[in-house]
């Protein structure tokens, strides 16, 4: 067996490769000066094959086809561990005439991979698009990091609340929610609410955090709401269009991610998760 580490995953697919007791493949991936990419998998002899590669940008998504195809006939079969599972959001009709992405995407790589391994996919939709799919949750993860510490942890919507609640239940934490309305893909509204986290270090919990809006607005709340301090955690870093400054000015003191996107801020690694996952 051999791990493919995509271009996006490196580190996460040498620590599983370290975990499973598994040799990583030699690849060669290129851009063409045009934007192309190039994709070159080497020592692949009829073997079972795991492929690690989290799709955070296009250019992800597109290396990982060109993987699968390198793998044609050489493959005995292939696992695909997608940590970050990209377009997973568009995952229902929202208007007429539009294009559901992460049936696209769930097509596309079950037409390749024997079995999909990812972690906390955005929703329930997004996962009833695929039909080989072993879907972990980092939330037990997110939740151990602050056991031992004295804090609230609170979920900026209702959306998640039950991942909050889990996190919280690991952690040993009391917890709670906002209310939040996503006017369109930049504006996001929470409600004021009572909170009680008054002289209390908050950490707000979510499952991504992309613009860092939702975060952001949160934090602000919490603290006109008198907590101590506030920090995040979230599973998929996804840190689109400066979110890390956002989070820093509305006074979060420390932003905690998990390796699915690999990060400065990838404090937490999934790859025991995984490892244990792809064992059983
Ligand atoms: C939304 O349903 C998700 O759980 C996240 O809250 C959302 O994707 C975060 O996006 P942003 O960081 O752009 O506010």
């Amino acid at each position: 067996m051999k791990i493919v580490a995509g271009g996006a995953s490196p580190l996460l697919a040498s620590r599983l490769a370290t975990l499973l007791k598994t040799e990583l493949a030699k690849t060669t991936y290129r851009e063409f000066p045009d934007g192309e990419l190039y994709v070159k998998i080497e020592g692949i002899e009829e073997e079972d094959v795991i492929v690690v590669q989290s799709i955070n940008t296009n250019n992800d998504l597109v290396q990982l086809l060109l993987i699968f195809d390198a793998l044609t006939n050489r493959a005995e079969s292939i696992v695909a561990v997608i940590p970050y599972m990209g377009y997973a959001r568009q995952d229902k009709l929202f208007s007429e005439g539009e294009a559901i992405s992460i049936r696209a995407v769930a097509r596309l790589i079950e037409s390749y991979a024997d079995k999909v391994v990812t972690v906390n996919i955005h929703s329930k939709e997004a996962m009833g698009y695929f039909k080989k799919l072993i879907h972990l949750d980092a939330m037990p993860l997110l939740g151990k990091f602050y056991e031992g510490r004295s804090i609230t942890m609170i979920s900026p919507d209702l959306g998640s609340l039950e991942r909050v609640r889990v996190a919280a239940a690991h952690a040993k934490c009391r917890f709670d929610y906002l209310e939040k309305t996503r006017l369109d893909e930049e504006t996001v509204v929470i409600k004021p609410k009572e909170l009680g986290v008054k002289n209390e270090d908050v950490v707000i919990v979510d499952d991504i955090i992309s613009t860092g809006k939702t975060i952001a607005e949160a934090a602000k709340l919490v603290l006109e709401a008198g907590a101590r301090s506030v920090e995040c955690a979230c599973v998929h870093a996804v840190l689109a269009k400066q979110a890390l400054n956002r989070l820093y000015s509305a006074g979060v003191r420390r932003v905690v991610a998990t390796d699915t996107v690999e990060k400065p801020i990838s404090e937490i690694s999934v790859a025991e998760l995984i490892a244990s996952a792809l064992k059983s």
